[in-house]
């Protein structure tokens, strides 16, 4: 099993050594580690975010973990020179289309949602993020209008066959949830009121329906959905949406769980390896350049994302149930971070998830 580790910047070094260390526990047969350049990083090193090699490196893989990358010293090169082209590049080079956001409510820290403890207790959602199309990859520009005033303009686009293969994604992860019981509902999020895009969306995702009876199907135009996630998230269960909406979504979702420093992610694509999905793992979060270097990063979404890794890419559900299940054991403990209202750092973290597993 070949794991390519993609640390990148800001905090992603300090968090992906904590993962590293939950890895290397694992004592997995049969695992050849490489490390590769992203983001700030590589940019300093290869003047690029994403450099070839890299990318050689992440296509020869079974399955990629990656920390973070938005290094703020970077802010002012081209776009294209970018930290976040890396993680962009990735995605789109590597065709990983499906992004899997579980959100989902750990005993004991339902004071430190956002949301009343019993509101926040029923969450338990996926969020499916189309991640390869919709606005972030449309046709970008700054211009001169005749009359001298700039005009920012960013091309929104979605072709039905991407809705359709995300479609089919996300109803199969409702239709797993059916078969074990805990689900069994997709809710699809659009703005299809206003936007044709969301509109081919809905269309195609009634379409995709049809071949899961057993999935119990509703829409929701995304501003209602917004509201409708921190006042009832428990209605949810899997929920299917763009790049865009998606992405804000998401991060709402962390907060009703107390931090986005606990929320997972897998992008994956259609490629299968000898051992599953080929897949790219990351936190949700960025580089958090506010606290980087300091010791104060929750490492517990990385390690999550490890957790994620083996269970999607690389056929080992066990060793994912046993992470998971100390991460959980620690916040049940008491290990929190300064994300979460504690004072644990993120090697200490590291070491109460490791004790536990
Ligand atoms: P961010 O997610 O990096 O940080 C938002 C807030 O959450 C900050 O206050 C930060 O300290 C806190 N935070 C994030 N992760 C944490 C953790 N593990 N433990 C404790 N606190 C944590 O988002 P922000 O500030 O908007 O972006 C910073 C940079 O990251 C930007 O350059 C952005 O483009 C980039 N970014 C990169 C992503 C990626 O690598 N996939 C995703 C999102 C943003
Ligand atoms: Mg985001």
């Amino acid at each position: 099993m070949k794991i390519a580790l993609f640390a990148g910047d800001g905090i992603g070094p300090e968090i992906m050594e904590q993962a590293r260390r939950v890895l290397d526990a694992l004592n997995l047969p049969g695992i050849v580690v490489w490390e590769g350049d992203v983001g700030g990083a590589a940019y300093r090193r290869h003047g690029h975010p994403l450099p070839e090699e890299t990318l050689q490196m992440a296509r020869a893989a079974d399955a990629i973990l990656f920390g973070a990358v938005g290094d703020p010293e970077c802010d002012n090169l081209e776009r294209h020179l970018r930290p976040e082209q890396a993680i962009l590049g990735l995605r789109s080079n590597l065709d990983l289309f499906a992004n899997l956001r579980p959100a989902t409510m750990y005993p004991g820290l339902e004071d430190m949602s956002a949301l009343r403890p019993e509101i926040a207790r029923q969450i338990d959602v996926l969020i499916v993020r189309e991640l390869n199309g919709d606005v972030y990859f449309g046709e970008k520009a700054m211009r001169k209008l005749e009359d001298g005033r700039r005009q920012g303009y960013d091309f929104m686009s979605y072709a039905e066959d991407e809705v359709r293969r995300i479609a089919h994604v996300a109803f199969r992860a409702a239709q797993g949830r059916a078969e074990k019981g805990t689900g069994g509902k997709l809710c699809s999020v659009d703005k299809a009121n206003v936007l044709e895009t969301s509109q081919l969306w809905r269309d195609v995702v009634i379409e995709t329906a049809a071949e899961y009876p057993e999935v119990e199907l509703s829409h929701m135009y995304v501003d209602n959905a917004a509201m409708q996630l921190v006042k009832d998230p428990g209605q949810f269960d899997v929920v299917v949406t763009g790049n865009l909406f998606g992405d804000i979504l998401s991060d709402q979702a962390s907060m009703c769980v107390g931090s986005i420093g606990l929320l997972a992610s897998a992008a994956l694509g259609e490629r299968q390896t000898e051992f599953g999905t080929f897949g790219l793992y990351e936190p949700i979060h960025g580089s958090a350049p506010d606290i980087a270097g300091k010791g104060l990063a929750n490492p517990m979404a990385m390690i999550l994302s490890l957790a994620m890794m083996l269970r999607h890419s690389l056929g080992r559900e066990a060793d994912a149930d046993r992470i998971e299940a100390a991460v959980a054991k620690a916040l049940q403990d008491g290990v929190l971070g300064g994300d979460l209202g504690g004072d644990a750092g993120t090697v200490e973290i590291g070491d109460a998830v490791l004790a536990r597993l």
